[in-house]
């Protein structure tokens, strides 16, 4: 692209927007010196565990951690099976297969774009353990019938939260909502660290004692390993930092709102579906995501004007490359491939000008209307 106009995210505004916070609060831990885990990492923890409504977080170095060693506090490993969704990013179904488990995965419901409770009873056997359904785009999936199927069928619920920090389901934060929760801080996320971070919310205190000891070499005293552990703990910068801006996420998170509405409000009868804020939620918009037939000529269109948008996410994991041993061909989710095909996200961040929420939505319909037009006169 040449001139880019909107940027589809602006993280130096941000930074621009709470520098003297961020810059005291590295000071802080330079002075310290505390570099790994240590004091912020800890403020942190029980910060973000009260803000999602759970007894407890443990602070990791990303969300695809967070996944992983949720799933082996939960006892997945080789032979059993975890339930998922093929429209993802990619980690959720990676991080199954990390424990050596198999991703069994069932299609999504269209208007949400999240995991279709009613297709789950039908993949689930004897080997299944969990289900890990997963908040996209900062809305959470439809939880109520989900923990019922599991509660049945005595399986384990990891919501994967990666996208979904403040979001809420019937009025229950997400991260409180399954036995146990997955969050990224990855810098572009609603809550994004400098750097990458995770972790896991839960208020199962066995599975938190485990997920502690695992995070750092399943030591339960120093240099006594009692799990085959790992290296994945949190840096004190990303806690010190994620402290400052939780201060901040629900301001941000009602400005993403707000731009939404107006979004919303600006492509009434474009031609381009907006996204549905499903009865069940507060959707915290982690992405705007449009949906439209001709979506790579909308792509194109904008990226012509300067307009930078996203496409998440283009490859459903059952037809990625990587994850054909699956066995699962083209076809096999229907739904999910085909909002593969036609989903389109927007420039959005809290800062984003209520100016250049004006400007897109205009060359989003500009560029529908000369393509229905185009069409029409072929
Ligand atoms: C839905 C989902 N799950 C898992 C992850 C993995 O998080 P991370 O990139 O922090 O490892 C992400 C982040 O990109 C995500 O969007």
């Amino acid at each position: 692209m040449g001139n880019i106009k909107v940027p589809y995210l602006d993280l130096k505004a941000q930074y621009q927007s709470i520098k003297p916070e961020i810059d005291a609060a590295i000071a802080r831990v330079l002075e310290s010196c505390q570099f790994v885990l240590g004091p912020e990492v800890a403020g942190f923890e029980q910060e973000f565990a009260r803000y999602c409504g759970a007894a407890e977080c443990i602070a990791l170095n990303s969300g695809t951690s967070a996944l992983h060693l949720a799933l082996l506090a939960a006892g997945v490993g080789a032979g059993d099976e975890v339930i998922t969704v093929p429209f993802t990013f990619v980690a959720s179904v990676a991080a199954v297969i990390y424990t050596g488990a198999r991703p069994v995965l069932v299609d999504i419901d269209p208007q949400s774009f999240t995991m279709d409770p009613a297709a789950i009873e039908a993949v689930i056997t004897p080997r299944t353990k969990a289900i890990l359904p997963v908040h996209l785009y900062g809305q959470t999936a439809d939880m109520d019938p989900i923990m019922a199927v599991a509660r049945r069928r005595g399986l384990v619920v990891i919501e994967d939260a990666a996208q979904a920090h403040g979001a809420k389901y019937k009025g229950r934060p997400a991260g409180s909502i399954g036995d146990m929760a997955c969050f990224s801080f990855y810098p572009g996320k609603n809550l994004g660290a400098y750097g990458e971070g995770g972790a896991v919310t839960t208020s199962n205190a066995e599975y938190a004692r485990t997920i502690r000891m695992l995070r750092d070499w399943g030591q339960d005293l120093k240099y006594h390993h009692v799990l085959r552990g790992y290296n994945y703990r949190m840096e004190g910068f990303q806690g010190a930092i994620l402290r400052v801006k939780l201060r901040h996420l629900e301001a941000w998170t009602e400005a993403r709102r707000t731009i939404v509405s107006h979004y919303n409000e600006l492509l009434v009868d474009s031609g381009v579906e907006t996204p549905t804020e499903m009865p069940w939620a507060r959707h915290v918009y982690h992405v705007y995501t449009l949906r439209i037939e001709d979506r790579d000529g909308l792509h194109a269109a904008l990226q012509a004007e300067g307009i930078q948008t996203g496409i998440h996410y283009p490859v459903p994991a059952h037809l990625q490359p990587a994850y054909a041993d699956l066995g699962y061909g083209k076809g096999a989710f229907p739904r999910a491939e085909a909002a593969a095909e036609q989903v389109l996200s927007l420039p959005l961040y809290p800062e984003l000008s209520s100016q250049a929420v004006t400007e897109v939505a205009g060359e989003v319909k500009k560029a529908v209307a000369h393509r229905t037009q185009t069409a029409v006169s072929r």
